[in-house]
């Protein structure tokens, strides 16, 4: 396995502005450690060299599930003023949520794969899952792995918590955006283009 040439600071600004609406610094900079960790693993250098669909690289994905995200907690608090929502939770998990995705889409993991697949399954493990072993391997509270390993369709078998689900709809919705804003396609059609799920 490569060992990635970006450091820490690097991968903080490919996660800025958002970042920084996690008040906790702990939190932030577990963030920053476990993207660290995930690529460290694979053979993608940063967040801006691994593309998720036709040029959006996944520093671009994650940022704007934030973004997505953090409009959403803004709503509800509009609407329930006492309600409480664990925004450094939101924003942790969705800058987090596709941890695994230097694995699933890895060059040498995508032709181990495809040699046996019949074994192996084909992915082994999908980002979701193989994110919230990361997530646990950096120490985030179970809140955050939570939030990583439940995401996308794995997350249907689970109840999700609230900040799991604002990260689920914004994930799905900005694939929404994007597949219409810029290719007059949705969801189902991008899945379709890219034979397997957006999120
Ligand atoms: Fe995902
Ligand atoms: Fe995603």
């Amino acid at each position: 396995m490569k060992v990635a040439s970006k450091n820490e600071s690097e991968i903080k600004e490919s996660l800025s502005p958002e970042i920084q609406n996690i008040s906790s610094e702990q939190l932030r900079n577990k963030v920053v450690s476990a993207w660290l960790m995930a690529l460290e693993q694979t053979s993608f250098d940063s967040l801006k060299d691994l593309g998720q669909f036709k040029g959006i690289n996944t520093a671009e994905h994650v940022r704007g599930v934030a973004a997505i995200a953090l409009g959403i907690v803004k709503g509800i608090k509009e609407v329930f003023p006492d309600f409480s929502v664990n925004v450094d939770t939101v924003v942790a998990g969705a800058l987090c949520h596709d941890l695994g995705k230097p694995f699933e889409y890895d060059p040498n993991n995508e032709s181990n794969w495809g040699k046996n697949r019949w074994a192996t399954g084909n992915p082994a493990l999908r980002h979701s899952v193989y994110g919230a072993h990361i997530a646990l391997n950096a120490g985030f509270p179970l809140e955050v792995v939570h939030v990583v390993g439940s995401h996308s369709v794995e997350g249907a078998y689970l109840q999700r918590s609230l900040e799991a689900s604002i990260v689920h709809y914004a994930d799905k919705v900005f694939w929404e955006a994007v597949g219409r804003v810029k290719f007059g396609k949705n969801l189902f059609q991008l899945a379709g283009i890219m034979q397997k799920e957006m999120y």
